[in-house]
């Protein structure tokens, strides 16, 4: 089994804050990050894939490949914009690196062949990140 991992970068504007909870009771769960008018972040993603080499071409997957799919499926829905409201693929949730991180498994999860999409990781900044194993954790 071999890994490959390709690196992207993005900014974009966040709040943590849910709707239907009141201001005092976004600020004691989510801190400053519920600020209302919103903050950014500069974030990196790692995307993992995972399987045998093809004895024929000596590659696990074309990493031009990879980088296409991660440039239209997640960077070009997510860079320079507001993960509230922007990017369909989050409609509806707290974009917490947490959920971020597992809307842009889903949104990869579609487009790589079946199996090879082992882990997506989140850079939030560069000491916090978060990683994504799919629904089953990897297995
Ligand atoms: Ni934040």
């Amino acid at each position: 089994m071999i890994f490959i991992t390709r690196q992207a970068e993005f900014s974009a504007a966040h709040t943590l804050a849910k709707p239907e909870w009141s201001e005092e009771e976004n600020r004691r769960v989510y801190g400053d990050c519920a600020h209302p008018s919103g903050h950014g972040h500069n974030y990196t993603l790692e995307v993992t894939v995972a399987g045998p080499v093809n004895p024929e071409t000596g590659m696990l997957f074309d990493l031009k490949e990879l980088k296409k799919i991660m440039q239209e499926r997640v960077i070009d829905q997510v860079d320079h914009k507001n993960l509230n409201c922007d990017p369909a693929f989050l409609e509806g949730i707290v974009p917490t690196a947490e959920n971020v991180a597992v809307g842009i498994y889903g949104q990869l999860h579609e487009a790589l062949p079946p199996g090879i999409l082992h882990r997506v990781r989140l850079y939030e900044s560069p000491r916090n990140y978060v990683d994504y194993y799919g629904p089953n954790g990897g297995k």
